[in-house]
């Protein structure tokens, strides 16, 4: 039986043409910051968010772990959205490595404003830490930041002095979602990650992206946490191949995601999110069902799929085709779900 892989985007394999790319990669000491091939890739990376300079990282964990390490650090406060990445899947690192304090808000699908902020500000005190970044994740959940958010929330981050961080381990689906440009998305945020291991396709890695200043603090932090990698070359080759080949084709995916979540709501026995599908991701429920008993029945169907949050998660991704995801609405819709 075919099995068709919806549980994430991370899930991709390298193509064959990526694998070249990969094995004929000029490459050189990175830690020596000799290695040619990542110096492209960080320079592509600091033109593409409109930042002065980028860092390659091992993951998107990593990246937003070293944003908040050198922007805010010890004793110091973040504010960010409760349903986060950095809150519920990066184990507490902002706590237990950064030192920093999250102040978590609880806001619909995680998208904050300005009046969100207000009031939570800390200028710190002999028993008060002080506020010092706000973090917002875009996309989240596969849902697109309203861009007057970003506006409102960078104008507030400026009259407090704060910096502001963008999660944007999926930033290129909202470029192509929206039209908007990552750069104009990155305009609101002092920093930025981007992960080049999700529906870009690649196999590892992350690009930090922000002021030099920052940058060189960043490449200091990266080495403490052990992040310091010599022949990166053939990583940096797949992170290129996958900004030249695999930026515009997430439309593809942003398609089938559609089609699958049509699917769905057909189907008759699932709650679809149907406004939250805005690029890769589909959320939905079976009412009276648990969560891990519908990803049961849809991977005896050749259907992988994740639970999040009492809902059910299915990511499209570079290695679902057309074709596949014809097959993948022909399963759902011949689904029958009960509870047993
Ligand atoms: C929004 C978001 N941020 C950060 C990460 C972390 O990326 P990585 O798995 O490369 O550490 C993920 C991973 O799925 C993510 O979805």
């Amino acid at each position: 039986m075919r099995v068709f892989d919806l549980r994430s985007d991370t899930v991709t394999k390298p193509t064959k043409a990526m694998r070249m790319a990969m094995a004929n990669a000029e490459v050189g000491d990175d830690v020596y910051r000799e290695d040619p091939t990542m110096g492209e890739l960080e320079a592509r990376a600091a033109a593409l968010t409109g930042k002065e300079s980028a860092l390659f990282v091992p993951s998107g964990c990593m990246g937003n772990l070293i944003a908040l390490f050198v922007q805010a650090g010890r004793g110091k406060e973040v504010l960010t959205a409760s349903a986060s990445h950095i809150i519920g899947h990066e184990i507490g690192s902002l706590a237990a490595i950064a030192g920093t304090l999250p102040i978590t808000i609880d806001v619909p699908r995680g998208i904050l404003s300005a009046d969100d902020l207000a009031g939570r500000v800390k200028a710190g005190s002999y028993d008060m830490a002080t506020t010092a970044v706000i973090s917002v994740e875009n996309t989240i959940g596969g849902y697109c930041y309203p861009i007057e958010n970003l506006a409102g929330i960078k104008a507030f981050a400026e009259d407090h002095d704060l910096r502001v961080h963008m999660d944007g381990a999926r930033i290129f689906n909202a470029q192509v979602a929206t039209g908007i440009p990552v750069k104009e998305w990155a305009s609101y945020a002092d920093s930025i990650t981007f992960c080049l291991s999700k529906g870009l396709g690649a196999p590892i890695g992350s690009l930090l992206c922000g002021s030099k200043a920052f940058i060189d603090e960043a490449l200091t932090v990266r080495k403490m946490l052990g992040g310091g990698m010599r022949q990166t070359g053939i990583l940096a080759a797949a992170g290129l191949y996958a900004l030249d080949h695999h930026v515009e084709r997430l439309s593809d995916d942003h398609h089938h995601a559609q089609m699958i979540a049509q699917s769905l709501k057909k189907s008759g026995w699932a709650e679809v999110d149907m406004e939250g599908v805005q690029t890769n991701i589909i959320f939905f429920t079976v009412p009276s069902m648990e969560t891990k008993a519908v990803v049961d029945v849809l991977k005896e169907h050749g259907i992988l799929a994740n639970t999040e949050a009492n809902v059910v998660r299915l990511v499209t991704n570079l290695d679902i085709s057309y074709d596949d995801t014809l097959a993948i609405c022909a399963i759902i819709e011949g689904l029958t779900m009960e509870a047993t």
